[in-house]
């Protein structure tokens, strides 16, 4: 398994021979100027919720690779009402793709898209795929629900919000990961906007002296797992 950091909460990942894009936010983002969404492969487009920062290049992406995008029921709809494939879920539900299985859980957050259309509920996948599993938190506060991922899957690595002001904290992201049961954690949502800026070496650190690795990647670098 690939996962690759586009800035913001915009990653992509490879598993199972099948490139999954998610929560794609790259073209308005000037950190990200470097990268050229136009050469994306994207088998899935994976969406945690509605918002903006989230959906900014879905539709570009989809049309161009003709992507299933996969979300909540009303996310999901949204797009399918305009013509893209879709596949929809809801929470505490899992399908078993041709990547491997994912499942979509609970995160507190709120979930409208930029038009004002309902989004749904905002949630967090699970993947497991390949003999590694993670977890994408979306945009989410700290919550006990964490607790029950680790019940069910063993995490090899937690993909975590950390930027704090619309999400948790470095702090938050910490007792979250012993919620999880996973010490190895890759930080999103943090540095894009004015809100969410963070102190890197700070932020590691915290981490580290818990005994846990916070990975921060550069926009459009890579990790395998
Ligand atoms: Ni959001
Ligand atoms: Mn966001």
């Amino acid at each position: 398994m690939k996962i690759t950091f586009y800035g913001h909460a915009s990653l992509s990942i490879e598993v199972g021979g099948k490139h999954i894009i998610v929560d794609p936010y790259i073209s308005a983002n000037p950190n990200a100027a470097h990268i050229d969404i136009d050469t994306l492969k994207a088998d899935y487009i994976l969406l945690t919720h509605a918002h903006g920062d989230h959906i900014l290049d879905v539709e570009a992406i989809a049309k161009r690779t003709n992507a299933v995008i996969v979300s909540n029921a009303e996310i999901a709809g949204y797009y399918g009402a305009k013509g893209f494939q879709s596949h929809p879920m809801n929470h505490g539900g899992s399908w078993n793709f041709d990547f491997g299985k994912l499942k979509y859980v609970n995160a507190v957050h709120s979930s409208s898209f930029p038009d004002g259309s309902y989004g749904g509920n905002p949630g967090g996948f699970v993947i497991e795929g390949e003999h590694k599993n993670i977890y994408i938190a979306g945009d989410t506060a700290l919550t006990m629900d964490m607790k029950l991922i680790p019940m069910r899957t063993k995490l090899d690595l937690a993909i975590l919000p950390i930027g704090d002001n619309f999400t948790m904290d470095v702090e938050d992201a910490i007792i979250a990961s012993d919620f999880l049961d996973c010490d190895k954690i890759l930080g999103y949502h943090f540095d894009t906007f004015g809100y969410i800026e963070i102190d890197h070496e700070e932020s590691i650190r915290k981490f580290f002296n818990k005994g846990k690795d916070l990975m921060l990647l550069e926009i459009g670098s890579s990790i395998d797992l």
